[in-house]
């Protein structure tokens, strides 16, 4: 019989732990809504007790996502973390305390300087908190692939019966082989099984070596219940196990692994540019399933094959994974059936007519400057169309109360002796203009923008890429900046890619005032 194999998505907490990729409430809250529609079985919504704005997004998840996937964020092995955990996830329908607490020796010795014997017990103790919390209670033991095997099942058997629900064998350092790793989820899984055969054995794998997807597969082959991952395998250093990867590894070789996941898998494309734009981490163009050449085959030798019958080369089809053979190119002449019928085929249900209209309103504008509107677009006006929607009344308020930047208008000339650049921008209510030289016309822009903000801010990384084909393609810009020691990322997409650039920019010093302002709430609130 085929088991079902549950998988927790992380990219909101190990994802976002990777350096620049911070989210914002509202990008989390759009991650989570898709999660939830690709059919994950949980979500990690963060570390609540790191800061007050991740308590926040977690409780604001937990609330939002309803029925459907459990909502879980991680604690160490102390009251306290607990505590924000239970008060942050208790909004789910089905919530689960998710506690890690190191296993190996380097663990126990260097990092915590206690005995083994003390670590067990700071473990159980942390398990029977959360336990008199909630039912629902996973046992992460960090660096599992490096610990003592007999201590590692020692601490498994104490903290199940003192009633963890879920045992997670995290793969930490990237360490692990499958051959070996398989072995070792084979030993639990016989002893845990004898144990309590309701306990889910879970595994967490990272990529140090590129070897996340392999060590999470042998896992299932050898008997895993539960997998962790993260879209696009973003994750701490060389991230995390993807989940893309793994379920339709299971999916191709139902044979072999005698498996199957609930993943919704023609939701995977989507989620991976979703969270790509958000992040504004680019999938490689030859990142297995999701990558712009994944599907795409350009040898002779197999373009002929394929033209004689599709698997002679494609074991996936591109459809299965959501990458829709299906592009139709609008232009402005195209009419609101065939709009319609490409917005719902992204899975976009406008909530009324008026909302439909506006959004075909967009389009049209998009369309009289593009000329040609292809899927990567439609699928920025619909993102940008529902950011709107949900930021609009609180921006319009934070923007005069906080002092956020508004770009009115801008213009830059670029030329080799004095690129220059003005800009008009409102702040706090009141209207700015400035004028500054750069060595470019992007730096002359960057100066202007910051004398008017008034702040230290500086550039750490610069990117310009097209989000689709055509050489009227719209362009994104993607920027790291420093502000108060803080590295902060932003984006913005236009047609325009100097006006992106102010966007994006300004998105970023935003960004700084919002954090700013929601930390010394933070100090305040103490
Ligand atoms: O890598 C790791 O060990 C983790 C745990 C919290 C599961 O992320
Ligand atoms: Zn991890």
């Amino acid at each position: 019989m085929s088991r079902r194999i549950l998988v927790l998505d992380t990219t909101l907490r190990d994802g976002e732990q990777v350096p620049g990729a911070k989210l914002n409430l509202y990008e989390k809250l759009e991650i989570a809504q898709q999660l939830k529609a690709l059919n994950v079985d949980i979500i990690e919504a963060g570390f609540p007790s790191s800061s007050a704005g991740d308590f926040n997004a977690v409780s604001e998840i937990a609330k939002a996502v309803g029925d459907g996937p459990m909502i879980t964020a991680l604690s160490r092995a102390v009251r306290s973390d607990i505590d924000s955990v239970y008060q942050s996830v208790r909004w789910a329908e089905r919530p689960l305390i998710h506690i890690v607490l190191g296993a190996s020796d380097v663990h126990v010795e260097k990092k915590f300087g206690k005995s083994k014997d003390d670590i067990l017990s700071m473990g159980v103790e942390a398990v029977k908190y959360a336990k008199s919390l909630l039912p629902d209670v996973q046992y992460s033991t960090e660096d599992a692939s490096r610990a003592d095997f007999e201590y590692l099942w020692k601490t498994v058997e104490a903290v199940v019966k003192a009633g963890a629900t879920m045992i997670n064998i995290p793969d930490t350092v990237g360490y692990a082989v499958p051959e070996e790793f398989g072995e070792l989820v084979k030993r639990i899984n016989y002893r845990l099984k004898n144990l309590n055969d309701r306990v889910i054995l879970s595994v967490h794998c990272h990529n140090d070596t590129g070897l996340a997807t392999a060590n999470t597969l042998a896992a299932v082959k050898n008997g895993a219940d539960k997998i962790e991952c993260t879209i696009n395998g973003l994750g701490e250093r060389a991230g995390n196990c993807a989940l893309e990867e793994a379920v339709m590894g299971i999916r191709l070789r139902p044979d072999y692994y005698g498996a199957h996941t609930g993943i919704i898998t023609k939701e995977i494309y989507k989620t991976s540019r979703m969270v790509s734009n958000i992040t504004g981490l680019d999938v490689q163009v030859n990142k297995a399933l999701t990558g712009d050449n994944a599907f795409a085959h350009s040898s002779g030798i197999h373009q002929d094959g394929l033209l004689k019958s599709k698997d002679v080369y494609e074991i996936i089809s591109p459809e299965d994974v959501g990458v829709e053979g299906m592009e139709l190119v609008l232009t402005a002449r195209s009419g609101r059936h065939a709009f319609k019928d490409t917005v719902s085929r992204m899975g976009y249900e406008a909530q009324n007519e008026k909302d439909f209209e506006e959004l075909f309103s967009k389009f049209l504008q998009l369309a009289d400057t593009k000329k040609e509107v292809y899927n990567h677009d439609v699928y920025y006006l619909i993102d940008k169309h529902n950011r709107d929607k949900s930021e609009g009344g609180m921006r319009a308020s934070s923007l005069e109360k906080l002092g956020l930047c508004e770009l009115l208008s801008f213009q830059v000339v670029s030329n080799d002796i004095f690129p220059t650049a003005t800009v008009k921008i409102k702040k706090g209510g009141e209207i700015f203009k400035q004028s500054a030289v750069g060595d470019g016309p992007i730096d002359a822009l960057y100066t202007a923008i910051k004398d008017v903000a008034g702040m230290d801010v500086s550039l750490k990384e610069y990117k310009i890429s097209s989000m689709s084909r055509g050489k009227e393609a719209l362009g994104r810009v993607n920027i790291k900046i420093c502000c108060d020691g803080k590295v902060y990322t932003a984006r913005a997409i236009d047609t325009d890619i100097i006006k992106a650039s102010a966007l994006a920019l300004i998105n970023g010093i935003n960004t700084f005032i919002l954090d700013k302002a929601g930390t010394e709430k933070d100090k305040t609130d103490k």
